[in-house]
């Protein structure tokens, strides 16, 4: 079993996976040498091939095992090999990656639903693509009337019966809360709405923040307290001033509109005190004919509503000068405005922290 020994001794002594290989073909291979023994049984009388049968079978599992265990433990020490030259340097610096803030709108918003979610306000929604009929004609608003023409609305072409158009403000949602089913109702519905404007303080599409509460014995107190919590609350200061000035809306009566009192600190205008005022929102109470609209008998229910642009409270609080900047969509303006998506505003922690 010379040869045998020889193939055992090279295996063993293989330095490469190669050499393996070319040991196994050498030896297992169609011309290699235990096959060649193998053959070779055949040629035998019985009595020979009884003894060498055997040694010949054992000498073959002997050569297949050996080239197994020598493959794993070349692989074996290949892998660490590469695992040595390959290690992580845990103790580098992570890249960093970059992160997106929260647009100052979308930051309000969450503001303004915590606030009124403390309230006990529900969040309502409604369509942007309208009909005229909850745009306008629900809310009292005459086909005739000016207003129609007065709101720069955006027309989609086409539908004539129940023309469609882009909401002009939020106040459909009214509507739909109304007609959705039975007061009391308590909601407040955020979300885009269209005009056709546009200069520094006007922008085709911009957000605004409708309230909604109907019951049975609802009056103006209510809605000037609710409006003073909230601004307190929004502007996150207590000497904040309401002035309600007699106003017209065909969907309230009667009507108001409300001013924030505002002063100068560190050559700033900040809301607080009272050296100015500037409007913020319009209210009143909700006009009997749109509660009967809307199937309700008004002499039973009644409550206020309020609507009030949530761009323009962002400017107030946060210092923007510029509405157009809002939707430019430059990263430089975002990163100095934005919000880390963290920094989710609870009334526990102080809003807009
Ligand atoms: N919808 C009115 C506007 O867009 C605001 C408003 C809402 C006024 C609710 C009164 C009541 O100007």
């Amino acid at each position: 079993m010379i040869d045998g020994e020889e193939i055992l001794h090279a295996i063993a002594a293989a330095d490469s996976l190669s050499a393996v290989e070319q040991l196994r073909v050498a030896a297992l291979g169609k011309s290699g040498s235990v096959t060649a023994r193998l053959k070779s049984l055949g040629a035998m009388d019985a009595a020979t091939r009884a003894v060498e049968g055997p040694r010949i079978h054992a000498l073959r599992e002997a050569v297949t095992s050996a080239l197994t265990a020598k493959k794993a433990a070349l692989e074996d020490d290949e892998l660490m090999a590469r695992l040595a030259t390959e290690r992580v340097d845990l103790s580098l610096p992570a890249r960093e990656t970059p992160r997106g803030s929260v647009h100052p709108v979308s930051q309000v918003l969450d503001e303004l639903s915590e606030i009124f979610a403390d309230l006990g306000f529900a969040v309502a929604e409604g369509p942007e693509i309208e009909d005229e009929w909850h745009n306008f004609t629900a809310l009292n608003i005459p086909e005739s009337h000016p207003a129609r023409a007065m709101h720069d609305t955006f027309y989609i072409a086409g539908a004539d019966e129940q023309r469609k158009v882009l909401r002009t403000h939020t106040s459909p949602v009214q509507i739909r809360t109304m007609m959705s089913g039975l007061p009391p109702f308590r909601i407040i519905a955020p979300g885009r709405v269209y005009r056709s404007d546009s200069d520094a303080t006007h922008t085709p599409m911009f957000h605004q923040i409708e309230g909604l509460v109907i019951d049975r014995a609802i009056h103006m107190g209510h809605l000037k307290w609710t409006l003073e919590t909230f601004l307190k609350a929004f502007f996150e200061r207590d000497d904040v001033v309401l002035r309600l000035r007699p106003s017209y809306f065909p969907f309230t009566e009667p009507s108001a509109e409300v001013d924030v009192g505002w002063s100068i600190e560190k050559g700033r205008r900040v809301v607080g005190g009272c050296e100015g005022w500037m409007e913020v929102l319009g209210s009143g109470m909700v006009h009997p004919r749109v509660i009967a609209n809307c199937g309700l008998d008004p002499d039973e229910w009644q409550g206020f509503a309020f609507g009030t642009g949530v761009d323009r409270l962002a400017m107030l609080k946060y210092g923007m000068d510029d509405l157009r900047a809002f939707f430019d969509g430059d990263l430089r303006w975002i990163r100095h405005y934005g919000f880390n998506f963290l920094d989710v505003p609870t009334l526990s922690c102080g809003i807009g922290a």
